[in-house]
């Protein structure tokens, strides 16, 4: 089935016993067993079933299965929020000594965990100059545990060329991870594209309501641990943590991420609520509708303001002359989201009148909400970077980053509008124009 309808019905038949459409919410710790020989084959991941809600949940579970086949892999994990997805994906793979190889343009706080988190825990996140395969490649060396990027960075809407990074990932026999959250499946899928392991915040257009943490991690079932047991001997020696199980023998294509659910979701907990999965499972039975609000607002918005005089700069990558233009084309047929990012003349001090000025755009640091967002990074989700680093994620210092929602579009220009004539003390454009 298509995407539209997976969203939809991934991963649920009506409850079998009450019939319920709906997906009920399983709002219990744990679950009892049959016998001591039950509960001892549970624990031994011998017959499937719950145990206990740190590990699975009934409601977690259909919405692990739902994004799973959105992004089209073999399994899901389901945590409390993006971060911990990404934290998880990067540790199930890299430990003491080991390196992941990133692009720069990153979400802050993902950047701020392989520059300063991991490298606490003896992890070191690399930095490419740019994103560019070549300047992935560079830096890939025999202690490399994965390749990451976003597919669309945040905040700068840069598309990465995933196929052609993972072709470098794979070449020196490391899987690629991407950070899907701002294209989400409905716009791309990676695996579809080589990516190996997809992380996403649910937070953003998944949930798309602005009321709900969580995070996912999806196997795309494709990266053959067992041929690499010298890179990654997590998954080809026997784990004493867990009755001595070599996860690439015993799980196979989902080596990947059950590992993750026995060894990091076991252990750490950062539990996704059964109210919040079912949160995120409503949200994301309209995504495929919003996306296709949420871009068409966001051109419209775009190009106004390119066609105004008070605006400086508007990094859009829907335009032909973006960079990115020809992988918008390959990757996201024409789609280029709903986040980008602009400048407007006068420097920081109008950047900041301007910001002040909005009515309906609410000033905060999220994105992927229905509603239309704005956020100046510099000083709030990009404060942590150096002015270096900061240029390297595509941040300036008067940049306005805007998620645009799926209100009415002549609402929202006229917002935008009302904020730039105070910001440069003009007149209103729409109503000069009237
Ligand atoms: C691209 C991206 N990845 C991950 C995250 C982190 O997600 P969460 O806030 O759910 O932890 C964000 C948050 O803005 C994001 O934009």
């Amino acid at each position: 089935m298509r995407n539209e309808t997976l969203a939809i019905h991934a991963g649920y038949e009506p409850d079998p016993t009450t019939h319920a459409v709906a997906v009920p919410i399983y709002q219990t710790a744990s679950y009892a067993f049959d016998s001591a020989d039950h509960g001892a084959a549970l624990f031994n991941l011998e017959t499937e079933g719950y145990r206990y809600s740190r590990i699975a949940n009934p409601t977690t579970s259909v919405l692990e299965k739902r994004v799973a086949e959105l992004e089209g892999g073999v399994g899901a994990l389901a945590v409390a929020s993006g971060q911990a997805a990404l934290h998880f994906a990067f540790v199930n793979l890299a430990d003491h000594g080991g390196n992941i190889v990133s692009v720069p343009q990153l979400y802050g706080t993902t950047h701020t965990l392989l520059s300063h988190i991991l490298p606490r825990q003896g992890i070191t996140g690399r930095f490419a100059t740019g994103d560019q395969p070549d300047d992935v490649a560079r830096l890939i060396d025999e202690n490399t545990r994965a390749v990451f990027c976003e597919t669309i960075g945040n905040p700068a809407g840069n598309v990465c060329d995933i196929e052609a990074i993972a072709e470098v990932a794979h070449r020196a026999g490391v899987p690629l991870i991407v950070d899907n959250t701002v294209a989400t499946p409905i716009l791309l899928r990676p695996i579809d594209y080589g990516a190996d392991v997809v992380v996403h915040s649910l937070t953003k257009f998944l949930g798309g309501h602005g009321t709900t943490l969580g995070g996912a991690i999806v196997d795309s079932g494709r990266f053959d641990w067992a041929k690499q047991p010298e890179r990654f001997p997590a998954f080809n020696q026997p784990d004493h943590s867990y009755h001595g199980m070599i996860y690439a023998e015993r799980f196979g294509a989902t080596a990947y991420v059950e590992r993750a659910r026995s060894i990091y979701q076991r252990t750490m907990g950062s539990v996704l609520s059964p109210f919040n999965a079912f949160l995120l499972l409503q949200g994301i039975e309209t995504v495929a509708l919003r996306m296709e609000r949420h871009v068409e607002n966001a051109r419209k918005v775009a190009e106004f303001l390119r066609d105004d005089p008070r605006v400086a700069w508007v990094n859009f990558t829907g335009f032909p002359d973006s960079p990115y233009y020809p992988l918008v084309q390959k990757y996201l047929d024409g789609r280029a989201s709903s986040l980008f990012t602009f400048g407007i003349k006068g420097g920081m001090e109008a950047g900041k009148a301007f910001y002040d000025s909005l009515k309906l755009i609410t000033r905060l640091v999220n994105i992927g909400d229905a509603k239309s967002l704005a956020c100046h990074p510099a000083s709030t989700t990009h404060r942590q970077m150096s002015a270096e680093q900061q240029r390297q994620a595509g941040v300036l210092p008067e940049t306005i980053r805007l998620s645009i929602g799926i209100e009415h579009i002549a609402d929202i220009i006229e917002d935008l509008d009302q904020a730039l004539a105070q910001a440069s003390g003009s007149q209103p454009r729409l109503a000069a124009a009237e």
